[in-house]
């Protein structure tokens, strides 16, 4: 049997993948006394004993990906290059592989950025918007398609597409902001950043691997050349980054990832079923935006609380006065309480002033539910929760997607 072209790219990139997997392994411990060295550590808040754990691991994985994709970048157009006329070269496709790498690479510094400096909330939110511009020139220039297909139950009022123009291009900068911001609030537990994003990235694999065959083949061979290399190093920070944590991901690693992804989602035109495989993220948003948007106090850090008598972690609060919450506060709050879904407390503190409720997050609830949990276990059914999810995101792609369009 012969092997098309397509499959031969597709088997260099994996096994260029494989190596920068065993280096990314091999190399991150090697890594951890430079990095507590440039003070680039933080402490396990979870932990019994304070030591320094290196932060930012991420960026070592980022680095190993761009090598692996600048190496490989020159293999899908081998053919091109090796002519002497080299007049068809296909400077459209060559110029999206090196706007994504601009886009990713960019976001990678940012986040690196973001680690060494801590930079603020309302600075944390630009960057993405900042960093996805390349990415959006080059959609702009190769594609500038701006019509969506409208679901069938809408089409007798809108008909069966619609020109979303310039909003199309706020909705993918959107969607930039979002991934890499999303990764970063779902955090706090050992190997829960890694692990989400390798879930996500194996989901993103499945789907590109199913849809290859099909009409838009080409987008699908793009969207694997980035996830198989951007998987194998991810998975080896996962590694180290399981619990007991030996390194943090940082919001580097954070950046980068969600960043690959909304890459792949507008270059590859999925960014509808992206979102599905973002389930999990897109609840701890809504949940968190009372949070978020200070409707209610948001403390600098809402991982769950550690009990060392019973080495296990439980929900972490909020502490507020009565008096002090906004009425926007007060009303996401008794929602929050008829679905119950929060845990408030009132009267508390010394003189009996303040109310409390628990950090809105997909974690807290989760410790709401089952009750306080070891650190380990926690994770493992957060982690759980996202397979099942990427499971419901198939069934609804490839099953309720039937009713709302003509696949
Ligand atoms: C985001 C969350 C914050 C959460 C933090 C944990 C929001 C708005 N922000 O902030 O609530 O507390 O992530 O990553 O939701 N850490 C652990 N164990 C872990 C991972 C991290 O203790 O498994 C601690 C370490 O001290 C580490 C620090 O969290 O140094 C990293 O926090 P950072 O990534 O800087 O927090 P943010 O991304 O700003
Ligand atoms: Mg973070």
């Amino acid at each position: 049997m012969e092997l098309s072209d397509t499959s031969v790219h597709l088997l260099i990139n994996a096994g260029m993948s494989f190596i920068g997997f065993c280096l990314c392994l091999n190399i991150i411990p090697k890594f951890k006394d430079m990095f507590i060295r440039a003070n680039l550590f933080g402490v396990d808040m979870s932990k019994k004993s304070k030591v320094k754990v290196p932060e930012a691991a991420g960026v070592i994985c980022g680095a190993v990906f761009l090598v692996i994709m600048f190496l490989f970048i020159p293999v899908p157009f081998y053919k091109h290059l090796a002519d002497p006329a080299n007049k068809n070269f296909p400077h459209h496709e060559y110029i999206e592989y090196i706007a994504a790498l601009l886009s990713i690479c960019c976001m990678i510094f940012l986040g690196f950025a973001d680690d060494v400096l801590a930079l603020k909330w309302r600075h944390k939110l630009w960057l993405p918007t900042i960093a996805s511009l390349p990415l959006l020139m080059v959609y702009f220039v190769n594609f500038n398609s701006t019509t969506i297909i409208v679901p069938l139950p809408f089409r007798p009022f809108l008909g069966y597409d619609t020109d979303l123009g310039v909003l199309y291009y706020v909705y993918m900068g959107m969607l930039a902001v979002f991934c890499t911001n999303a990764i970063n609030i779902l955090a706090g537990v050992n190997g829960l950043e890694a692990g989400q994003s390798v879930i996500i990235a194996a989901s993103v694999l499945i789907f590109n691997f199913i849809e290859i065959s099909g009409d838009c083949s080409a987008a699908h061979v793009f969207s694997s050349y980035f996830i198989l290399p951007y998987t194998a190093v991810s998975a080896a920070l996962f590694y180290h980054n399981w619990y007991p944590s030996s390194v943090f991901v940082g919001d580097t690693f954070c950046y980068f990832s969600g960043m690959t992804f909304a890459v792949v989602a507008i270059l590859g035109h999925f960014s509808k079923t992206m979102l599905l495989f973002f389930i999990p993220q897109v609840a701890n948003f809504i949940y968190s935006v009372p949070q978020l948007f200070r409707f209610v106090p948001c403390p600098r850090h809402r991982l769950p609380k550690y009990n060392a008598k019973t080495d296990k972690v439980e929900m972490s609060f909020a502490v507020y006065k009565q008096s002090d919450l906004k009425p926007l506060g007060k009303l996401c709050l008794s929602i929050y309480k008829l679905f119950g879904v929060v845990h408030t407390k009132e009267n508390t503190g010394e003189d009996g002033m303040y109310s409390e409720c628990n950090n809105l997050t997909l974690i807290n609830l989760m410790l709401k539910f089952f009750g306080p949990l070891h650190e380990r276990k926690l994770v493992t059914i957060l982690l759980l929760l996202q397979i099942l999810c990427s499971c419901v995101a198939f069934t609804i792609r490839y099953q309720v997607a039937k009713l709302f369009y003509d696949v």
